[in-house]
């Protein structure tokens, strides 16, 4: 058997999830919603972790090996570049680049690949065995990581190289070929793996077949040609389903832009539509997938439109905080099935869960500041916002409003986003009220939140109303536009 040898591999090879390594999960946030009808699992929450990757994988194994049916990961692909989510300011305030994370590797490709042999090992451990995992990759890295993975999977496994052609972006090279695809490595764990005949994964005919296509006099579409022994025919071929199995080279999915409904503003956002094809093949209804590289969400909120059970992670809070919008405001976006029209259901019930950390500083992209002078800033980052309420109570009914919101180094923040910052609530991207915190996890039971296309953010919650006297916590969540999390907690008597 041919195997890569790469410096540091011999190290990192025998991997199996030690108990120190298993850190527990903390409750970040949990989203109740009425069980949709497609869910049959009373007891399944959705989950969305912040953490890396390895721990979250490790921590995962003791309740999920051999349970997830399909992985579909979208890492970085060790490109030398920086990548970036935009970020608007207010209802009309100007977007800024933040970047989001960095695709260099410092330590060149032996330490990229011993960061994802390590992190394949694991995850092949949580698929069934009629599982599968597509991992999207480029020219950069992808002929590395197919005999890595025939190494852990088994080159009897190899199923697929899917190509994911796009049309390329106005490159200037002249000097060789413009790079215009991805490619999508796709392996099950088994020869008895989940595949299926969908028509809804099928690709469109081409327009030369759409514009040759004819009704007969029973309704049904034909078009005129075949051939035998070299020679043209006009004979009628009938067509039985709308559109052809796929091929492996999938050139009728386009690029994700701004103008789209399901544009994040997510540098690497990958279009739904790849993610609807993969899953539909590979995944029956309430299997769980999985996404250890979530980025902006696409696996996940494909997944929760088609009826599967979901699992995302991402290092990067912001990329969670998009996310957690992107579920919460699924109702707005395409119905995967029938593109044309709006999803129009609340998501299933999910929880946002952390690798438990330590108490951390806060701290602000450095793209938000004047300058990084560290000292300075470690002393100012301290103080945290100060967040203000007003609280309206009658009788039993209970009304919140955001009044005030002051962040203390606003010396420190570069004159681009000051002149954005219009009125206190400017800085705030999300909201969310617990209106009886019981010391446990908040449960998010009242939300308001800014997102790419909807830019209006409600300053007063509605009006919740309690069953019975008692004393009650009401606690408050910010996210402002920087990522920082502030929390405020009220007591309050019903009579
Ligand atoms: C290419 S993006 C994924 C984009 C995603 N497919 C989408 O459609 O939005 C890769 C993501 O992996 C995350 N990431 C990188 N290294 C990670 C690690 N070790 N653990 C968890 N997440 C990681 C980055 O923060 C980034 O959001």
């Amino acid at each position: 058997m041919v195997n890569l040898k790469w410096k540091g591999k011999e190290e990192t090879k025998v991997i199996s999830p030690n108990a120190n390594e298993t850190i527990p999960f903390q409750n970040v946030e949990i989203y109740q919603f009425p069980k949709n009808d497609n869910k049959s699992d009373e007891n399944w929450e959705n989950l969305l972790i912040l953490g890396e990757n390895k721990s979250v994988i490790n921590s995962l194994l003791r309740k999920f090996e051999k349970k997830i049916s399909l992985i579909y990961i979208d890492p970085p692909f060790a490109t030398g570049g920086d990548f970036n989510l935009k970020i608007q300011i207010g209802e009309e305030g100007d977007i800024l680049d933040k970047i989001s994370y960095t695709d260099k590797w410092g330590a060149g490709l032996d330490a990229y690949l011993n960061f994802l042999y390590e992190r394949l090992v694991l995850m092949r451990k949580l698929l069934t065995n009629q599982g599968s995992i597509y991992i999207h990759l480029d020219w950069h890295i992808s002929h590395y990581v197919k005999v890595i993975m025939d190494e852990i999977f088994g080159i009897e496994n190899f199923r697929n190289e899917i190509i994911w052609a796009y049309p390329a972006a106005s490159v200037k090279t002249r000097r060789f070929f413009i790079r215009s695809y991805d490619i999508i490595l796709f392996y099950s764990k088994s020869d008895n793996f989940v595949f299926n005949d969908d028509p809804n994964i099928y690709m469109e005919y081409s327009n030369r077949v759409k514009n040759a296509l004819k009704k007969d006099e029973h309704g049904v579409f034909y078009y005129r040609g075949g051939s035998h022994n070299g020679k043209k025919l006009s004979r009628k071929v009938y067509v039985e389903k709308e559109g052809i199995f796929p091929r492996d080279v999938w050139n009728d999915i386009p690029y994700i832009r701004a103008n789209t409904l399901e544009y994040q503003g997510f540098s690497t956002q990958k279009p739904e539509r790849l993610l609807k094809r993969i899953i539909l093949a590979s995944t029956n209804k309430n299997d769980i997938v999985a996404d250890f590289f979530s980025g902006s969400g696409t696996t996940l909120a494909v997944a929760e439109k088609l009826g599967r059970f979901w699992i995302g992670c991402d290092l990067h809070k912001q990329a969670v905080h998009m996310t957690r919008k992107r579920i919460l405001n699924l109702r707005e976006s395409n119905d995967i099935l029938n593109w044309k029209k709006r999803y129009q259901r609340d998501p299933n019930s999910f929880r946002i869960l952390m690798i438990e950390k330590g108490n951390e500083a806060i701290s602000i992209p450095t793209e938000f500041l004047k300058n990084t002078n560290e000292e300075a800033l470690k002393l100012q980052m301290n103080e945290r916002p100060n967040l203000n309420v007003r609280i309206r109570q009658n009788d039993n009914k209970v009304e919140i409003e955001l009044i005030e919101y002051k962040v203390p180094f606003i010396d420190l923040i570069s004159e681009k986003v000051q002149k954005n910052i219009g009125v206190f609530s400017d800085f705030i991207d999300y909201w969310a009220i617990d209106f009886d915190y019981n010391n446990d996890s908040f449960k998010n039971m009242w939300f308001s939140c800014r997102n790419p296309k909807s830019r209006i953010l409600s300053l007063k919650s509605n009006s919740y109303q309690y069953n019975s006297s008692g004393s009650y916590y009401i606690v408050i969540k910010t996210i402002d536009i920087f990522g920082i999390e502030s929390i405020k907690k009220f007591k309050i008597k019903i009579t």
